[in-house]
């Protein structure tokens, strides 16, 4: 019998057209709600293999039902929705798309960098909302991106691509990461700073580490104090690496300037959440890796770790954990 593959969001299908050739696939039809996780545990029950979404959680009681999976192909570069442990010890497979979101998302960074400093949506809003009246030497004035400090917190790939476009701004390049990146030294001068040097020396402190137990809540309040008064905080990795009370008591009480968010603790958040209202805060929905281009590429590549799991072939980018 073919094997039964449970697509667990509205996809493009051309785009996994290799799974429709050897498997029988089932995807929920919407785009914008998620599959409810009744349904979810009902298709795993016998699922060969699941193409997950990072807001689907994958775990123990997932798992734990799921008697034929074999693998779960997550379509983002972060894993931790998945018990990658409890699935390995099962014997299943799990695959992430690392490397084909890189450059797309740091481009999405360094645009929530732009927006912040440069108070962009506020701007834009001014126009739409027909408040301008005349060019105003400080109106609407922000602060430089160039010849200031970034510090980057987590200096994996997109870290590393989120510095090489901050040399086009000439900035200098404090990060911090578990382990010493010397590409981005020796290439990009980055310079390896510990975290607290790195929080109170960065116009820019920006956030690209994996949420894991050592950095869930890294940005607290003892952080945020440490930062300057200028400072702008840019999260694109996960919302719980923040603690996002702390974050907006740092903004209303003026410790740091601005944040720029992409991720947030509870997604979506709501636009009545206080930080969402806050003028300074600049808040978007998840759309780091998010151009069609690379969103095709990622689907492509789900599609093929799948098809190789099921042929019994190793998987391109299989997520290994130690
Ligand atoms: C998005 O956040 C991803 O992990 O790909
Ligand atoms: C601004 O447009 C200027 O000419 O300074």
């Amino acid at each position: 019998t073919r094997p039964y593959i449970f697509v667990t969001r509205k996809c493009s299908e051309q785009q996994l057209q290799p799974l429709y050739e050897i498997a029988d696939v089932e995807m929920w039809p919407e785009e914008e709600t998620p599959c409810p996780r009744d349904l979810l545990l009902e298709k795993a029950k016998k699922a060969d293999a699941l193409l997950t979404m990072l807001s689907d959680s994958i775990d123990k009681q997932l798992l734990d039902v799921a008697g034929q999976l074999k693998v779960v192909a997550n379509l983002a570069v972060g894993y931790d929705n998945i018990d990658v442990h409890y699935a390995n010890d099962s014997g299943i497979v799990v695959c992430n798309t690392p490397d084909v979101l890189t450059d797309t998302t740091a481009d999405l960074t360094f645009g929530l960098i732009l927006a912040t400093a440069r108070r962009l949506l506020e701007a834009a809003d001014y126009v739409k909302e027909n408040q301008w009246k005349s060019w105003g030497p400080l109106l609407l004035a922000g602060v430089d991106v160039h010849h200031k400090t970034i510090g980057i917190v987590g200096m994996g790939k997109i870290g590393q691509a989120v510095a090489k476009r901050a040399t086009g701004f000439d900035m200098k390049i404090l990060y911090h990461n578990r382990t010493r990146n010397e590409e981005a030294e020796t290439k990009l001068g980055a310079i390896y700073s510990t975290f607290d040097e790195l929080i109170s020396n960065a116009d820019f402190v920006v956030c690209l580490a994996p949420l894991t137990d050592e950095t869930r809540e890294l940005f607290n309040k003892d952080a945020f104090i440490k930062m300057k008064n200028s400072s702008i905080f840019v999260n694109a990795s996960r919302g719980a690496v923040v603690n996002e009370v702390d974050l907006y008591e740092a903004l209303i009480n003026n410790e740091i300037a601005g944040a720029g968010l992409d991720v947030f603790l509870q997604e979506p958040i709501e636009s009545s959440h206080p930080l969402v209202g806050l003028h300074n805060v600049v808040a978007l929905p998840h759309i780091g890796s998010a151009s069609l281009e690379t969103r095709y590429t990622m689907m492509n590549l789900c599609a093929d770790n799948i098809a190789s799991v099921l042929k019994g072939n190793s998987p391109k980018t299989e997520v290994i954990v130690n």
